[in-house]
């Protein structure tokens, strides 16, 4: 029998054909660059597990977000390494704690060119290493931590953020926060929400990045999602656009994109997810060793962010993907 063949080959035939008719394509605006910002040093400092990645100085920092500037990137999202850390964080609300001089310098470089995000945790700053204040046998203080990221999120805001991103997990942290800017008057401050975030062995690299380490050997768990499920994603993200969230993120990304499709279909508001440390260091080290050609493989995994439905996307790849573009 003698019947047409369909010819899906017809249009994958030249580079031209396949552009036009690309379903997805990445754009530098469509990209968050996380960066990191030290206190009390002179010269950036390489972080060791995370290749072409630096702790910067409050000088280099303007130098390194000039360029994604002129790289199109669409935001920034800065943590900050305090040179002291305490048993409450202070620095992470100090007036001149390092996030909030590194947003007043960038604030006076760029004005609102360029979108500028505050990671709103503790982590970075307490010396315990956990997302919170720890009650007196040794747990996570979900209360009381929620009055400390309110007055976070009030020295950012002043500071010159547009975004606040809240991502320690405590239960009202959105609420909370939105409910201490509209108070003081920072009613345009929007929030992110690390809505979904999991516990998980892929934010390795980052704690080098940022010097944590847990006490006592310790974990994530009882204030991160478990691994193993996904309905508990859309009830976090429901919960967190019930308390004032404008956007809401999904952490990791690429292990996580069921996660972030389901996300996609569920709500209307715009979805980020965050390709994080481990899933970056991964691709370096293979590509370090000849195994796999990385900047092929990062653009093929940020796409596949993309098409689960990630409008945003955090990636420590941001510029090598926005340099390629050009
Ligand atoms: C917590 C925070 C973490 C990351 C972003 N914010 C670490 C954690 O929850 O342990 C991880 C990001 C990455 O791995 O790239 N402030």
């Amino acid at each position: 029998m003698n019947f047409p063949q369909r010819r899906m080959r017809r249009l994958r035939r030249t580079p031209a054909l396949r552009r036009l008719v690309a379903e997805h394509r990445l754009h530098p605006s469509d990209f968050i660059a996380p960066l990191f910002v030290r206190e009390g040093i002179d010269e950036p400092r390489p972080i060791v597990s995370m290749p072409g990645q630096f702790q910067h100085t409050r000088q280099s920092l303007r130098a390194e977000v000039a360029e994604l500037h002129t790289l199109g990137i669409g935001a920034v999202v800065l943590f900050g390494v305090p040179e002291h850390k305490d048993h409450a964080g202070s620095q992470a609300w100090d007036p001149d704690g390092i996030v909030q001089a590194a947003l007043a310098d960038l604030r006076s470089d760029f004005g609102d060119g360029i979108v500028l995000i505050a990671d709103l945790c503790m982590d970075e700053y307490t010396d315990h290493g956990h997302c919170g204040v720890l009650d007196s046998r040794g747990g996570v203080d979900n209360d009381t931590t929620l009055e400390i990221y309110a007055r976070i999120a009030l020295a950012q805001a002043t500071a010159g953020a547009d975004i606040v991103a809240p991502s320690g997990m405590m239960d009202g942290q959105v609420g909370a926060i939105r409910g201490a800017l509209d108070g003081s008057g920072f009613t345009q401050t929007a929030i992110l929400a690390y809505s979904a975030k999991y516990a998980t062995a892929l934010y390795g690299p980052f704690r080098d990045a940022v010097d944590v380490t847990i006490a006592g050997g310790g974990d994530r768990r009882t204030y991160q999602q478990d691994v193993a499920g996904a309905r508990e994603a859309l009830e976090e993200i429901r919960l967190d656009l019930a308390e004032g969230a404008d956007m809401v993120m999904v952490k990791p990304a690429l292990a996580f994109l069921d996660v972030i499709s389901e996300a996609r279909r569920t709500f209307d508001v715009p979805v980020a997810a965050y390709h994080v440390s481990g899933e970056y260091s991964m691709v370096c080290a293979a590509a370090e060793r000849g195994w796999l050609d990385g900047d092929a493989v990062a653009h093929e995994h940020v796409l596949a962010i993309r098409r689960a439905g990630a409008d945003v996307v955090l990636t420590y790849f941001a510029r090598r993907l926005a340099e390629a573009m050009q």
